[in-house]
């Protein structure tokens, strides 16, 4: 396998990397994953605006992402995958540190890191739904920063594949936030509804493509709180990623949502969505 590190494509058994790397010690780091449909990356620069907000954030040093693009196709030709539906995976630590302590030395050079792997959509989610579990939102007050420190998340996905569940929708005081790994909308009726942005989720690309579908499509759409129990009472559910795509939760917790199939607006979006990454590759 080929990746690339700090500007050199290297093959997997060439890599080093020092075990005082604060991203090792620390989770001091940030992340993105983009979605490759042959033969374009789809939505690569809101990934890379989001990327350099996360480094903004956590005042880490950014480093020259004029040629990720390049690096990344180049990645892809050499891991023969050129042909197929697949994944970046971008990350950036603070870099190394010796001795371990927690404050941090301005001048640390970041550990630039990105692998490529092969990634089908998972159609039969897509058109038949999953069922997901509530968890109470434990993680930090920062998830607006795409940060590796994952913990919470990685319980969260030992839950729920310990009960059967795909994803684990989490809430805070009675409201929901967002999914373990998605954005979450719910469908009242004709309309759409999501959290708003906030500092407790992320601001998921393929939440703000989902709102300008609605926009574009006239679908009626909110940003506002919700109730757990506004959820379970919801017509349908929809999670949102760039792995997810649109995905039906046709269960809560062992509840039926709706009628307990996936329902007709997350079949428009869908289509909708589908249509812009066709779009993007014939550009
Ligand atoms: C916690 C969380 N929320 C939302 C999302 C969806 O974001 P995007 O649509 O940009 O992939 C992700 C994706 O990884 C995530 O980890």
């Amino acid at each position: 396998m080929f990746l690339f590190l700090n500007g050199n494509i290297l093959k997997s058994e060439e890599v080093r990397i020092s075990p005082f790397d604060r991203g090792f010690q620390f989770s001091d780091g940030v992340y993105e994953v983009i979605r490759y449909y042959p033969k374009k990356f789809f939505e690569l620069e809101s990934h890379l605006t989001r990327l350099k907000y996360s480094l903004s954030e956590m005042r880490i040093f950014i480093p020259d992402l004029s040629g990720i693009e390049n690096s990344l196709l180049e990645l892809i030709e050499l891991n023969g995958i050129a042909g197929e539906e697949s994944i970046a995976y971008i990350q950036i630590t603070r870099g190394t540190q010796y001795p371990r302590k927690h404050s941090y030395a301005d001048s640390t050079e970041p550990t630039f890191f990105m692998t490529v792997e092969k990634f089908p959509s998972k159609k039969n989610e897509m058109q038949n739904g999953i069922k997901a579990g509530l968890e109470e939102d434990i993680r930090w007050h920062r998830c607006d920063i795409k940060s590796t420190a994952l913990i919470a998340n990685v319980m969260s996905s030992r839950n729920a594949a310990e009960k059967g569940f795909t994803e684990i929708i989490y809430h805070r005081n009675g409201f929901i936030t967002e999914g373990a790994h998605t954005n979450v909308c719910v469908i009242t009726g004709d309309t759409v509804i999501t959290p708003p942005l906030s500092n407790f989720i992320l601001p998921g690309i393929t939440r703000k493509l989902v709102l300008e579908i609605c926009a574009e499509s006239g679908i009626t759409y909110f940003e506002k709180n919700i109730s757990v129990d506004e959820l379970k009472r919801s017509d349908e559910i929809l999670i949102l990623g760039t792995t997810t795509e649109i995905t039906p939760v046709i269960e809560i917790d062992g509840e039926k949502i709706g009628n307990g199939k996936p329902g007709p607006l997350c079949k428009k979006l869908q289509q909708e969505y589908q249509k812009l990454f066709l779009s993007n590759n014939n550009r």
